[in-house]
């Protein structure tokens, strides 16, 4: 290991408070070792890139992290809060607070966008006391540039277009925190641009910290201020894109070939 791995050294760092903090996270399944140790940091107003091999366990780390899945042990606080302190409906609230981009679009196919947008405002509008949802949808919906796709289903949008949908869904409860899942993958260099820009100015516009992880090296060196690369179940190395991608380490060099 090198020099990187201690404190976030970069200059380029927003250094708000932390939104995330993980310490010593442990997840096994049987004698299978996936995160030991893992820490983590992220700030206000950041954006924190999350590159790792496949199955090296980024989609356990963030399933810790929303309380899908149940940590072996460690410590993970989101917005100041434990969450494994939280009951259901706290930890409800706190998810409010959470974007979520998955992997591809996951929009529901036998929905309109309109519906689809409606989802998740329809399990906060009581307790947000959020009166006008019509006028959330179109909002979120101008937000990516597709207000004229409202009543049309996903199977008539294209990839790109299904993304920016589903962008659209997961920022539509203005939440501090935006987590994507591999934003890029399956679209054309020209889309994933797109994406990436519009992933840039939501995060200007609302201020928003996310978590992206990506494989994709463009995408990491347009949109991160910080990246962080998971190795051995561990934070193998962190910095700023130009420290990492010109490190002489071979394992942090292979990321970026
Ligand atoms: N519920 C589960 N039960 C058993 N093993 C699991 C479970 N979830 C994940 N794993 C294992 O944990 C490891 C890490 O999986 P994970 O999905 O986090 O990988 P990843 O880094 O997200 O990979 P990818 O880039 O392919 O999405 C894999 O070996 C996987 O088989
Ligand atoms: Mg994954």
């Amino acid at each position: 290991m090198d020099s990187m791995t201690a404190e976030p050294t970069s200059s380029s760092t927003p250094k708000g408070k932390p939104v995330i903090r993980i310490q010593n996270l442990h997840k096994q399944f049987g004698d299978q070792v996936v995160l030991k140790d893992f820490n983590l940091e992220m700030y206000e107003n950041e954006n924190l890139v999350l590159m790792g091999k496949s199955g090296s366990g980024k989609s356990v780390m963030i399933k810790c992290l929303v309380g899908l899945m149940e940590p072996d042990s460690g410590t993970i606080e989101v917005l100041g809060q434990d969450i494994t302190k939280l009951d259901r409906t706290q930890m409800d609230e706190l998810r409010a607070e959470i974007g979520f981009l998955f992997q591809g679009s996951a929009l529901y196919d036998s929905m309109t966008v309109r519906e689809n947008l409606e989802f998740p405002l329809r399990r906060h509008t009581k307790r947000m006391n959020i009166k006008d949802t019509d006028e959330l949808v179109l909002e979120a919906l101008e937000n990516v540039g597709l207000a004229r796709t409202i009543d049309l289903m996903p199977n008539e949008l294209s990839g790109g277009m299904q993304r920016r949908i589903a962008l659209a869904r997961a920022l539509i409860l203005k939440p501090k925190i935006i987590i994507y899942d591999e934003p890029t993958t399956g679209l054309d260099p020209i889309t994933a641009k797109e994406i990436i820009e519009l992933m840039t100015s939501v995060q200007k516009r609302y201020k928003t910290s996310s978590m992206i992880i990506t494989h994709d090296v463009d995408c990491a060196r347009v949109i991160s201020h910080r990246m962080i690369l998971l190795l051995d179940g561990t934070n193998y190395a962190q910095g700023t894109f130009e420290e990492l991608s010109t490190s002489e380490d071979p394992r942090i060099r292979a990321f970026f070939k």
